[in-house]
């Protein structure tokens, strides 16, 4: 019966900023994605983050900072997130479903776009964990590629299934009509496991510092600061660690005000 398969009708909205839940990935017991209404009016650069969140029992909005995982382009936004089994947010976000309303701060900001990088030739996307969520967004907006002669992608995690989000998402984009052609021969992708055996392992710093990723990668290493560009979103340990090695190659710290040779951010919703 035809009504049996029809969508729900779209609940009322009742809370501020409210956007509507369009589709929800579980990928391991604490990672999930979702994707979600965009409002109208918002513009945003891919790589900038957004306030989220739910109603609190108390009655004032719970938000939490998370970059933004779709490209620009999108007509709907799309997020990745952590589920911490006692975390204030992320231990009733990861119940949402198709047709739910989460609330949604209109107002992108954040430090990992192209305008706070100067012009450069290749570019290095550096995540661990959930960081990896603003270069989902990156890597699917085809300004990227404009800009880049060749753009590398290294996400670490523990585990295998933690790298899945990415490494689906990397692989649809080689298939994509519109974005496969100009990542073709262009984007290098590095997912490596720092806890279980799989055949690429290593932290991101060991990796480059050793001179792995370029052996492994055939690339020209290491960075400089006249050809490399690069991004970074993990820990707190991880960003500073990678500031380290990127400030011994000769890079500078960049912002928006200040364009320069790498930038970074903290990945959010640590709760
Ligand atoms: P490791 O397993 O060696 O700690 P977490 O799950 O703790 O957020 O870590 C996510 C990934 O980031 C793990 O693979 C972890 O490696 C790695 N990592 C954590 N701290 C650092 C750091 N300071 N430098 C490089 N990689 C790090």
């Amino acid at each position: 019966p035809a009504t049996a398969a029809a969508a729900p009708a779209p609940r009322a909205k009742t809370l501020p900023d409210a956007q509507t839940v369009t589709q929800v990935q579980h990928w391991t017991e604490s990672l999930f994605s979702f994707r979600c209404t965009r409002p109208q009016s918002l513009r945003f650069r891919s790589g900038e983050f957004v306030m989220l969140g739910l109603m609190g029992d108390n009655g004032k909005p719970l938000l939490r900072a998370y970059s933004i995982a779709s490209p620009s382009w999108d007509d709907e936004l799309e997020f990745y997130s952590i589920k911490v089994q006692d975390g204030p947010l992320t231990s009733k976000l990861q119940h949402i479903g198709v047709g739910d309303e989460i609330i949604l701060r209109p107002k992108p900001v954040g430090t990992l776009v192209h305008d706070a990088l100067l012009p450069g030739k290749r570019l290095w996307l550096l995540a661990t964990g959930t960081g990896f969520a603003p270069f989902a967004s990156l890597t699917r907006d085809p300004e990227t590629y404009e800009k880049y002669e060749s753009v590398v992608v290294m996400h670490t995690c523990r585990d295998a299934a933690d790298l899945e989000y990415g490494r689906q998402l990397i692989a649809a984009l080689r298939e994509d009509p519109l974005i496969g052609e100009m990542v073709e021969g262009k984007l290098q992708y590095y997912p490596t496991t720092t806890r279980e055996e799989t055949p690429f392992m290593g932290r991101i710093t060991d990796n480059l510092a050793s001179g792995k990723v370029f052996e492994d990668l055939d690339l020209a290493g290491p960075l400089t600061p006249e050809a490399d560009r690069v991004m970074v979103c993990g820990s707190l340990g991880f960003n500073l660690d990678i500031k380290t090695l990127m400030e011994g190659w000769g890079l500078r710290e960049g912002a928006n005000s200040d364009p320069a040779e790498f930038v970074v951010e903290k990945a959010f919703v640590g709760e």
